[in-house]
């Protein structure tokens, strides 16, 4: 999609910022999946973007692809979001009007094995974010959570009063993040967060030069359906058919990355205009199986993908959804895309260029921040251990 295009596609979401801007927008984990979507509409929306990520999980490639789409290179400090000298001095300089924090960690499974190190990053990470913010202005803040934090439900569709019960040390990260800033609300009342609650993102940029690219092995659907599509693995393994389900196989909501990258700029909006601590579910509402996705996807690549059923995977829920009404009063938004369209864009980028270049192996993409990550594991565990992104490959030493 060219600039222009881009434009089209966010304008929706939100009017370009009114008023003198004060500062640029601060994306953490800007280089990542969902952050750099959300560059390209920040910045098609008309905000400045500063990234402040350390590369652990993405390349700095991702910059030129953000800038080739949008017609703008976003400023970039390369930081952990943990350090809080660079965290201060970064914001003391740039004076962000707000802040979007992606910046984190996301794999269920590797929090299990590495419980520490997902609330150090994803908890401690926040704290900084948040204390080097409040100590220019009142903090105004778009938070990252996670549909995960409702664990099993109690009744569908999932609302946000659905009573909170994280059922691994990531979700709960998750949900402690968000108590910390609702405090931090409730105690100044000039602050303002939004808490996005996303359900499946997916998908990817239409002009395929943006997407998801997880390390080694993918853990979730629609990147390992992208490696069948592209020749990578042979089949799908399909964790149950014997849910209560329609189709036997678990159902998610499915949501377009730039459909949620959208969500983001409208909840900025939001955190700009609305003091207090507001909370949204970012999803489709319609739930999509296993089997359902295998058939849209087969259909966007023109040949039918080949699974076989296995045994459940550990911890799934049969099916949750959203119902996303309270995203559509509060910011305005609804999710555009079908799941025809996400399996359409996801497949351009799995197969194409861009994909293949994030690909590589991260022996070329380590980073001063991925060394650290590296040096904190090996002074704990005594060998020298790279995190893995996204739960894939070998994780840190669970005794960290
Ligand atoms: P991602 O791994 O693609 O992006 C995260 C980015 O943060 C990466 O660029 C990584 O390099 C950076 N990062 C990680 N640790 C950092 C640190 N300590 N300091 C600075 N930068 C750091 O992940 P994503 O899918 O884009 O997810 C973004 C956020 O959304 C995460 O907080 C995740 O928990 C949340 N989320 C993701 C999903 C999903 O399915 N992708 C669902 C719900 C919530
Ligand atoms: C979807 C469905 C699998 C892979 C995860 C996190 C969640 C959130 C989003 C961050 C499930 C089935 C999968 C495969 C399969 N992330 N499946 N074969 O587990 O719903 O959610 O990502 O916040 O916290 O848990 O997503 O894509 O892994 O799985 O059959 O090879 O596909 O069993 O039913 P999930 P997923």
């Amino acid at each position: 999609m060219t600039g222009a295009g881009a434009s089209r596609a966010c304008r929706a979401a939100a009017d370009p910022p009114s008023g003198p801007c004060q500062g640029p927008v601060l994306v953490t984990g800007g280089t990542g999946y969902i952050g750099s979507h959300t560059c390209v509409c920040l910045q098609a929306a008309g905000y400045a973007v500063l990234v402040v990520d350390d590369l652990s999980n993405s390349g700095r490639g991702v910059l030129d692809a953000i800038a080739g789409i949008s017609g703008t290179m976003p400023l970039f400090e390369c930081a952990d979001v943990r350090d809080a000298e660079a965290i201060d001095r970064i914001v003391a300089r740039h004076r962000p009007v707000a802040a979007i924090h992606f910046a984190g960690v996301k794999s269920v499974a590797e929090s299990s094995r590495s419980p520490a190190m997902y609330y150090d990053i994803n908890v401690g990470g926040s704290l900084c974010l948040l204390k080097a913010m409040a100590r220019q202005a009142p903090p105004r803040i778009v938070f990252s959570s996670s549909a995960t934090v409702y664990g099993e439900p109690e009744h569908l569709p999932l609302r946000e009063s659905h009573p909170l019960h994280p059922e691994s040390a990531y979700g709960r990260s998750k949900m402690m993040v968000e108590l910390v800033l609702e405090d931090v609300c409730t105690a100044d009342t000039g602050a303002s967060v939004v808490a996005l609650r996303y359900f499946n993102p997916v998908g990817a940029h239409a002009s395929g030069e943006l997407g998801e690219s997880p390390r080694g092995i993918p853990e979730n659907l629609m990147p390992y359906l992208g490696r069948v599509a592209s020749g990578l693995a042979s089949r799908l393994s399909v964790f149950g058919d014997n849910y209560p389900t329609p189709d036997g196989t678990c159902i998610r909501d499915y949501v377009h990355v730039m459909d949620l990258a959208a969500a983001h700029v409208a909840a900025l909006r939001l955190v700009l205009h609305a003091p207090g601590f507001h909370v949204a579910n970012i999803g489709s509402g319609t739930g999509i199986s296993v089997l359902e996705l295998i058939d849209a996807y087969s259909a966007a690549c023109g040949r039918a993908l080949d699974y076989e059923v296995v045994g459940r995977r550990p911890g799934d829920v049969a099916c949750y959804y959203a119902d996303p009404t309270v995203a559509r009063h509060l910011l305005g938004w609804t999710a555009q895309r079908d799941v025809h369209q996400m399996c359409a864009d996801a497949h351009r980028y799995a197969t194409s260029a861009a994909a293949s270049r994030a690909s590589r192996p991260a022996a070329g993409r380590t980073t001063p921040a991925a060394g650290i990550h590296a040096r904190r594991a090996g002074r704990i565990s005594g060998i020298p251990v790279e995190r893995a992104g996204a739960g894939t490959g070998p994780g840190m030493d669970a005794s960290l």
